[in-house]
């Protein structure tokens, strides 16, 4: 891709019930090899910074299929209460469906009681499981997030994209109900996900800059 405007939707949802109409924001992709390693990298670490964050984390875990609680409005980091496994199918179709206690409520923003079941998008479940964030390095992260195999079959542009259709990831930087936000924002990270694919997709622990960005 070279140089342009990715042009991304904001889907106007938990960020305030007045309006669920669309608008559209233009993040500026950098083009492919303008980025150095070392811009990259310091993307990274801000991408990684919120990847590792418990308002995302909490979701993305791996084999263990369960949700966990953890951040300071949890106190301890622990699983998920009440015996929660999400199972195979992610949303707990073999036990008890997430959509039993996390439902979506009609055009409410979020649900600021503390200690509510967050209720923000009809489909919560847990990220698949080669999404495993929870706990893990930032090089780990950043190698599962680069690998076509284990990402969804993404480019990093499609990372982006994907990023923002998403209701899940507005409530995370607005959770309300004495939650922490994610860092930075969500327009910053997305601008954070390019430049880092722009550099090449650099992790921490590579031994080598790569040389040839992937497309
Ligand atoms: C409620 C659970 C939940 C939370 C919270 C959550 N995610 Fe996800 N995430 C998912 C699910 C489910 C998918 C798979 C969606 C798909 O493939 O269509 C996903 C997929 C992704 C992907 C696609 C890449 C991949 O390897 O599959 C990215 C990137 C991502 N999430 C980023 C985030 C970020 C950043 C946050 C926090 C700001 C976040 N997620 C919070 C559930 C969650
Ligand atoms: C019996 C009700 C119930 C069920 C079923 C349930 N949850 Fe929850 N969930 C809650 C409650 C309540 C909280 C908030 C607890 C708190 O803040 O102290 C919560 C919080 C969470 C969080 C933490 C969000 C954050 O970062 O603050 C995640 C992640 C989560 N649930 C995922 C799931 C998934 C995935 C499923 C299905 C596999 C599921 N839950 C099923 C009640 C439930």
């Amino acid at each position: 891709m070279s140089k342009g405007l990715l042009c991304i939707t904001i889907v106007g949802a938990s960020v305030s019930s007045a309006s669920a109409e669309p608008t559209a924001t233009k993040v500026e992709a950098p083009a492919p090899g303008t980025v150095s390693k070392t811009e990259g990298l310091e993307a990274w670490q801000r991408v990684y910074e919120v990847a590792s964050h418990p308002r995302c984390a909490n979701c993305h875990v791996g084999p263990s299929e369960r949700p966990m609680w953890s951040g300071p409005s949890y106190g301890e980091t622990r699983p998920h209460g009440m015996n929660v496994y999400a199972g195979e199918s992610r949303i707990g179709a073999e036990y008890l469906l997430c959509s039993t206690c996390h439902v979506t409520s009609n055009g409410e923003r979020g649900n600021p009681i503390p200690h509510a079941a967050p209720r923000v998008a009809g489909a919560w479940r847990l990220a698949p499981k080669e999404a495993d964030w929870f706990g893990k390095s930032s090089p780990a992260i950043c190698q599962q997030l680069r690998d076509p195999a284990r990402n969804g079959n993404r480019t990093y542009q499609q990372l982006a994209q994907h990023l923002d259709h998403d209701v899940i990831l507005h409530w995370a930087w607005n959770p309300g109900g004495g939650r922490e936000p994610a860092p930075h924002s969500l327009t910053a990270h997305i601008k954070d996900i390019l430049t880092w694919g722009a550099a090449g997709m650099p992790c921490p622990d590579d031994k080598t800059a790569k040389a040839d960005p992937t497309p």
